[in-house]
């Protein structure tokens, strides 16, 4: 499966502060906006990953990211020169997805919960179709939204609809067959000018293809694209994490566990890094009650 990260778009609901610079570069708390969703790809096992980002910004994706090696990851870039719309990453993507199924991650999206890494896998082993997710919000406006009948099966989807149908919200995270980019192809832009994700989901859902989960109130997804909506990420990353003292969506420790790379490049990265937290959090996963933990994790 191979995995795409929209960190592009034009950043206008958060200006000044994104005038001169991306958003998915921004901090929350302790990382770029972008580690999260990075982490949630590397969760679901996905090791070929492609960010699509701006003519302006995409080399400072690559500066920060590398080409994925000492992360045991592959990155790739690419350029999408206008924000056309989310569904537009399959056409921009198209030839690094060949004929493999994938998943699409907006950068923006932060997700962390319990049974994160199984609810991902299971999508992820899907082979057929689409799965997409619904997850309750206090005013879901805002977001692509899914109607569902009493058995919990989705009924229609509509973007950012006035008055919705449900409270789901249906976050940016999307798992397609191969399909999805003559399907992107075969769609029109909407009112505003883009190709919407939720036209893609609702050519699934018109075939009966389109598999829906629901994220439970244990999980928690936020998404960072107002001020507010960046600062809250920032309290409740902080504020887990002193909690705990485990980091959320440390893209190192997540490639640790996963077996990506070994206790010396853990080392090496943390050694790196030592004068920070971040580092001296890399280095301590390498102390013997962390190994226990993260047995147990697995
Ligand atoms: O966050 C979940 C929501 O994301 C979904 O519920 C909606 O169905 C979906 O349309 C999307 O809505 P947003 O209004 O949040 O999308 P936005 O235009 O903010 O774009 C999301 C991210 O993708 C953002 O980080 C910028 C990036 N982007 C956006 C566009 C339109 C691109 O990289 N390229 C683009 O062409």
């Amino acid at each position: 499966m191979k995995g795409l990260i929209l960190a592009g778009g034009s950043g206008t609901r958060l200006y000044p502060i994104t005038i001169a610079t991306s958003k998915q570069l921004l901090p929350v708390y302790d990382k770029p906006l972008v580690y999260y969703p990075l982490s949630t790809l590397l969760l679901a096992n996905i090791r070929d990953i492609l960010v699509i980002s701006t003519p302006r910004d995409i080399e400072a994706y690559q500066k920060l990211l590398g080409d994925g090696s000492r992360l045991g990851v592959n990155f790739s870039y690419k350029v999408q020169d206008e924000p056309r719309g989310l569904a537009d990453a399959f056409i921009v993507g198209e030839d690094f997805i060949g004929g493999d199924n994938s998943c699409l991650i907006l950068g923006d999206n932060l997700f962390y919960g319990q049974n994160l890494t199984h609810t991902l896998k299971s999508a992820a082993s899907r082979t057929d179709g689409a799965t997409i997710f619904g997850y309750p919000v206090s005013d879901a406006r805002e977001y692509g939204v899914v109607e569902f009948d009493k058995k919990y099966r989705a009924l229609s989807l509509e973007e950012k609809p006035e008055h919705p149908k449900s409270k789901f919200a249906i976050p940016g995270l999307y798992f397609y067959d191969n399909n999805v980019v003559d399907i992107v192809k075969q769609i029109e832009p909407s009112a505003r000018g883009e190709l919407e994700i939720t036209s893609v989901n609702s050519a699934y859902l018109e075939v009966q293809k389109l598999h829906v989960q629901l994220l439970g109130r244990g999980m928690t997804w936020l998404d960072t694209g107002s001020a507010d909506g960046l600062l809250n990420a920032a309290n409740f990353v902080e504020v887990t994490q002193s909690r705990q003292g485990f980091y959320i969506s440390c893209l190192e420790e997540i490639a640790w566990r996963r077996g990506f790379i070994d206790d010396s490049q853990l080392e090496k990265l943390g050694h790196e890094l030592k004068k920070t937290n971040y580092g001296k959090y890399l280095l301590s996963l390498l102390e013997e009650s962390s190994l226990l933990l993260s047995e147990n994790e697995r």
